[in-house]
């Protein structure tokens, strides 16, 4: 990964190869109007005479988000090459986070970059701009070489490079973007090279290097345990499917947080099977157990004051001769069976035996991730997840940790009504119901294997966990890495009982 550097002294004589620096739309209130961020302004005074916002204009600039423009400093400032990174509207540390992503990104090839960051005091400004520098420097090079590397190292320019508060946000940022960066790696991963029991090296060698208890159980031992539910969906490919478990404990901890990732390495429908038509996609089906794993990997770095638990089921989604089929009927682990009545509604399938086997960790908080409904990006698009669950404080805390830690969720009911629409006439419930909100029913589903007195949510990624389209300012195509930083976020904020 690429270097961060905290440095003091004038950005316009600190040597690198490029320099990036901000402009913006103008602030909350104020007019539309392009603005130099102070430090910008600095830089332009000591170097430009005052002339660079006009250049600016001249070479069309609007400030609007996204925009960088390129320019040659021609000796004026130590490094040769310039960058300035538009925020938009300069409403929060999410415009600073995203401009500095799409900077980086826009340096590929500058081996040492220099960012200006003057002026910027508070923590979670330093926070978004240390996070948008690392994501946006994520190239994913396992199978060819980037068209041109990453930064090796960048340099900020603060007022005080001595800074506590820097230096906290830095060392937080590093393990976070670590974090992103791993289920980033893992999504990307061609599901050739990923099946579960590949899911579950990764996940010891995050238990290793991070001093975590670590349990996986094989295809005998989830036999033995009674997990029908991954099993069943499992039981198509060639590559048995596992249960994953990693727990870190706090000597102080007042909480337990468990987490559970659906892990479908590869969704194909089974036979059920989907439409040949971007079936690629569902390489991306595992977003939920790879953003479980790599939270405990940021907690085991950052070490809050709260028991981690995380749990990533992991199938393949296969058709095969011993494939599951419509109308067989599963025997979860809690003992609740199942019709399966679409062999494509196999994550719900795989979480409920994640959750209730979390359940026996009892529990303050208990929080399953998934890549779970198409309905999910019908609702709310490409980039935005929902959040349901059976406690509205904990659904509204986890909406203000995305919206701090910089990720778009949003809260979505559970209404009663969907819910006979899973009954079945031979088992418990059938794993599919109502088409029209089928986000929803999919969540009325998992809400079955939760204890009321039990605070759940579900989050649905299915759209946010993979970017379709192209990169756009620090999130790359491909695997996003989405959900650590909410998971991190709200991880700390139960462990200050704010949630
Ligand atoms: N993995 C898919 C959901 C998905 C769709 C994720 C698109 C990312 C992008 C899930 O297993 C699935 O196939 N869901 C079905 C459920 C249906 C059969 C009730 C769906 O949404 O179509
Ligand atoms: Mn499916
Ligand atoms: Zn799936």
């Amino acid at each position: 990964m690429t270097t961060l550097k905290l440095t003091g002294g004038a950005a316009a004589t600190t040597k690198g190869d490029a320099l990036l620096i901000g402009m913006h739309n103008g602030y909350p209130g104020s007019a539309t109007a392009l603005t130099l961020t102070p430090g910008a302004a600095k830089v332009d005074k000591a170097a430009f005479k005052g002339k660079l916002l006009a250049t600016l204009k001249s070479l069309g600039a609007t400030g609007k988000e996204g925009e960088v423009i390129k320019l040659a400093s021609l000796g004026a400032t130590s490094a040769p090459l310039i960058a300035v990174a538009s925020a938009g509207r300069l409403t929060g540390p999410e415009q600073l986070r995203r401009a500095i992503g799409a900077g980086i990104r826009a340096l590929a090839g500058s081996k040492n970059v220099v960012v200006e960051l003057n002026a910027v005091k508070d923590e979670p400004f330093f926070r978004a701009a240390f996070e948008g520098a690392l994501l946006g420097a994520y190239q994913f090079t396992a199978y060819k070489k980037a068209a041109a590397d990453a930064p090796t190292t960048i340099t900020f320019v603060v007022d005080d490079p001595k800074s506590k508060v820097a230096a906290a946000a830095l060392k937080r940022a590093v393990a976070v973007a670590e974090g992103v960066s791993l289920v980033r790696d893992l999504v990307n991963t061609s599901p050739a090279h990923l099946h579960p029991q590949e899911l579950a090296d990764a996940a010891r060698a995050v238990a290793a290097q991070g001093k975590l208890d670590v349990e996986v159980l094989d295809e005998k031992a989830l036999k033995r345990g009674g997990y029908g539910g991954i099993l069943g969906v499992g039981q198509g490919s060639t590559h048995p499917p596992r249960l994953i478990r990693l727990a870190y404990t706090h000597p102080k901890a007042k909480k337990t947080v468990v987490l559970v990732g659906k892990g479908i390495t590869f969704d194909s429908g089974g036979i059920s099977i989907k439409p040949a038509a971007g079936m690629e996609w569902m390489k991306s089906d595992m977003g939920g157990a790879a953003a479980v794993i790599a939270t405990l990997q940021v907690v085991a770095a950052l070490k809050p004051a709260v028991n981690v638990i995380g749990y990533a089921p992991t199938a393949e989604n296969m058709p095969s001769g011993s494939a599951i089929r419509p109308s067989d009927v599963l025997v979860t682990y809690a003992g609740k069976t199942v019709e399966v009545l679409n062999t494509d509604a196999e994550g719900r399938l795989i979480l409920v035996d994640g959750i209730a086997r979390g359940l026996e960790d009892k529990p303050d908080v208990l929080i399953d991730v998934a890549t779970l409904t198409g309905a999910q990006l019908v609702a709310l698009g490409s980039r935005t997840a929902g959040v349901m669950g059976n406690d509205d404080a904990l659904r509204t805390g986890i909406c203000t940790a995305a919206e701090r830690a910089g990720e778009q969720v949003w809260p979505m009911p559970l209404p009663v009504e969907l819910r006979p629409s899973l009954d079945s006439s031979v088992a418990d419930i059938a794993n599919i119901g109502d088409r029209y909100g089928g986000m929803l029913t999919a969540g009325l589903f998992l809400k079955d294997w939760v204890p009321d007195d039990i605070r759940w949510a579900h989050i649905d990624i299915a759209g946010p966990a993979f970017n379709q389209g192209e990169a756009w300012s620090y999130t790359p195509k491909g695997g996003t890495g989405f959900a650590v930083r909410t998971f991190v976020q709200l991880i700390e904020d139960v462990a200050a009982g704010e949630v």
